[in-house]
């Protein structure tokens, strides 16, 4: 797929996750073969103040490219100098976010609710364009506010008209949960709608979920955000898919143990070891949750109170998988929990 001059080929697309983005997410999903990797929504008005919490989240090295960075706005002339202020960095994608529905985002006018304006999603876009120096600027929508209200097809035509080189479309309403399944059938119409590249979305948790949504809309390509929780190796499976023909399947455990480790190694080094803490537990029980004795890490992790225990806990779980020493719990169970609820151990 062709975004402006940038082509990622037949690779994926790693979504925009608040709290999730950061570099080491995305190093390491580059590195298991993401084509195009995001930081998380960074406020416009935030990356015109040189908000130091703001310059943190889009921040990134020439190493992680290529890159979009996610703007969250609602005023054209702000966005428009946060996009111009943002070249600076050379991020190879601008991203508007058209598609949060969290209430302390839409009650600001800004995300999910940009898309019932459609004059504003206009000026939004056009300006965006004018500020971006040639930097391709791509737009993220959901099918509409709900479902008496779908109106995506008249939203990306907004998009394209005011020179957008890509949208990228959640296959849900606003109003709709993860629990609600998402409506793939809309992105097969919003692609007869625009000539500049489709992004699908939603609910693609396997490689193979990603090949059939591309088969099913002809979308250009797919966005993965829980499917690649805890699984880079998502990326490397569909691109063997594309490339050969196979999925070969998960990698051996040592793999992943190695892939946990260096994860666990590069959140060190992004936030320092303390603050780092609380988010290498998180993606360790994402990696490790279909694997036999999730109930066990789950009681462990959260009394090892350092990094280098931690690391410690993670070594010993592998081995202990490795050497069938843990009980393999019921997958389907914890993988519906996840898909509602991505911390789904804190789930009722
Ligand atoms: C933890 C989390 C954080 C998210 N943060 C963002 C965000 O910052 N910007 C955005 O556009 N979407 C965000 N999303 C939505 C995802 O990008 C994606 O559209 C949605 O999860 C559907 O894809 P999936 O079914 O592959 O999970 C987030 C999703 C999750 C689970």
């Amino acid at each position: 797929m062709k975004i402006g001059s940038l082509d990622i080929g037949t690779k994926l697309l790693v979504a925009p996750m608040a709290d999730i983005s950061d570099s080491a997410f995305r190093k390491i999903s580059k590195k298991h073969g993401a084509g195009l990797t995001f930081t998380q929504m960074v406020s416009a008005e935030g990356v015109i103040k040189n908000n130091f919490d703001t310059l943190r989240l889009f921040s990134f090295s020439r190493d992680e490219k290529p890159i979009g960075v996610q703007l969250l706005g609602k005023d054209p002339v702000i966005i428009g100098e946060a996009v111009s202020e943002l070249t600076k960095n050379k991020p190879d994608l601008i991203d508007l976010n058209c598609g949060c529905p969290m209430e302390k985002v839409t009650s600001k006018g800004m995300g999910a609710s940009l898309s019932d304006k459609p004059q504003l999603l206009a000026e939004i876009v056009k300006s965006m364009v004018n500020a971006s120096a040639g930097i391709p600027i791509s737009v993220k929508l959901r099918l509409g506010n709900d479902h008496s209200n779908i109106n995506i097809l008249n939203s990306v035509k907004i998009v394209e008209d005011n020179g957008a080189s890509l949208v990228i479309v959640h296959a849900r309403t606003s109003v709709d949960s993860y629990k609600t399944d998402s409506q793939w059938q809309w992105l097969k119409k919003v692609k007869k709608e625009v000539s500049i590249p489709l992004v699908g979305n939603g609910s693609c948790f396997y490689p193979e979920d990603a090949k059939n949504l591309m088969d099913h809309t002809n979308c250009d390509s797919v966005m993965v955000a829980r499917g690649a929780l805890g699984n880079p190796f998502y990326f490397s499976r569909f691109n063997s898919i594309m490339e050969q023909g196979f999925d070969p399947g998960m990698p051996h455990i040592d793999t992943v143990i190695d892939t946990i480790i260096e994860h666990v190694d590069l959140l060190a080094k992004e936030f320092g070891e303390i603050s780092s803490f609380e988010k290498a537990k998180k993606h360790t029980v994402w990696y490790l949750k279909n694997y036999p004795g999730i109930s066990v890490l789950l009681d462990t992790i959260f009394k090892v109170k350092t990094v280098a225990e931690l690391k410690e806990l993670i070594m010993q779980h592998g081995s202990d998988i490795k050497l069938n020493k843990l009980e393999q719990e019921n997958i389907f169970e914890i993988n519906s929990k996840f898909k509602n609820k991505v911390l789904f151990w804190l789930s009722a």
